[in-house]
């Protein structure tokens, strides 16, 4: 089942072209500009009606709603919440007939997350599912959803679900904004960039021999490495941390950028590895800023950028600084490209350390 591939990770990392044609299929239509979902059809009035959106799920699906949130911010102009389901249990929190709930999970049936879905219920939200397990608990208990159709994930970490989490959040977000006349013209810019999506990550699984060697010369003896990214990228930083934990038990942090300066860059030194995100968008600059704070303590850095960027090489850096290129795409959906090299290292650092990929040694996973 696992075909040419080693491990069930791998295989489901190289299946993202696919999954992420698959999500889309029949739904993002290029020639017309529209989103059509079918599972949303009968609900679309009370959808667009809502007065907020709250987002809740569990660890990587949590990190696809802080991926999409900005986008839902920008298309929406409504108050978008995202909760962790276990937080969002521990709280009463207010809910409200007119709000509407997004639950996202690849099982379906993570227990935080049903627990949460049942309590909105109880207060009368409108509920949506995001699930990749057709007949699961998520998907009968909510109103109405968006299945993912990525097929079986047998790795225990989720690669393949967050790229389809994703790309189904922006797709609830373009067709809920379907009557905004304002936005038109960014929804037709987000709707054609996301049909180059799935070469465009092609494209990035060819770093692999690069990160190979990454994990081999910077990574592998590392007990420690943080991930920074801020506006889009921030989920992208939770997301590698995420599974540099889970899959190659390696202490980690996701970090704002700009929290460097309360506090991080105390921790700076010429060996921690500090994973940046630096692709092109709107806050650029202000990342080149924090940067240059770190090469200015000698850091240990590896930077995601666009291709042929070629800001990193001209820095007259004290240190090499190692650059990892992907293309480019819209800023909304540049993390869909930028995670592909967070997988691929967390993925060859656990081979390279013998661990049982596929597995995890945390009970709750
Ligand atoms: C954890 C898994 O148990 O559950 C994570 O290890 C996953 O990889 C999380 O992100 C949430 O799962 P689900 O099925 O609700 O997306």
């Amino acid at each position: 089942i696992k075909g040419p591939y080693d491990h069930f990770m791998q295989k489901e990392i190289y299946e993202q072209p696919e999954t992420t044609e698959n999500v889309m299929r029949g739904r993002v239509d290029a020639s017309t500009n529209r989103v059509v979902l079918g599972g949303l059809e009968n609900w679309l009035t009370e959808l667009r009606r809502a007065r907020r959106i709250i987002m809740v799920a569990s660890q990587t699906s949590y990190n696809s709603c802080v991926a999409a949130r900005p986008i839902y911010e920008e298309l929406m102009e409504i108050p978008i919440n995202v909760e962790s389901a276990s937080d969002f249990i521990d709280r009463d929190c207010c809910i409200f007939r007119n709000d509407v709930c997004i639950f996202v999970s690849q099982s379906g049936e993570t227990a935080d997350t049903i627990h949460a879905l049942k309590y909105c219920i109880n207060n009368g939200a409108v509920t949506i599912g995001v699930v990749n397990s057709s007949g699961s608990s998520i998907s009968r208990l909510t109103d109405c959803g968006v299945y993912l159709n990525a097929g079986p994930e047998k790795g225990v970490a989720s690669t393949k679900s967050y790229t389809s989490q994703y790309v189904a959040l922006v797709m609830i977000a373009l067709c809920l904004s379907e009557d905004s006349v304002s936005r038109i013209e960014r929804r037709k810019e987000i709707i054609q960039a996301l049909t180059l999506i799935p070469n465009q990550i092609k494209e990035v699984l060819e770093l692999e021999p690069s990160i190979i060697k990454l994990c081999e010369n910077e990574l592998e003896k590392q007990e420690t490495v943080f991930f920074f990214g801020r506006g889009f990228q921030f989920a992208s930083a939770l997301e590698g941390a995420s599974k540099m934990k889970e899959i190659s038990y390696v202490y980690s942090e996701g970090i704002l950028t700009d929290d460097l300066k309360r506090g991080a860059l105390s921790v700076v030194d010429n060996v921690l590895p500090i994973i940046v995100f630096a692709t092109k968008d709107a806050i650029l600059p202000k990342v080149v800023s924090s940067v240059e704070q770190i090469m200015a303590r000698k850091g240990n850095l590896i930077i995601i950028c666009n291709k042929g960027d070629k800001t990193w090489k001209q820095k007259k850096q004290p240190r090499n600084i190692v650059t990892l290129e992907v293309p480019q795409t819209v800023d909304c959906l540049q993390g869909l490209l930028n995670v592909i090299p967070l997988q691929l290292i967390s993925y060859w650092l656990a081979v390279k350390k013998g661990i049982g990929v596929d597995f995890s040694r945390d009970p709750a996973m």
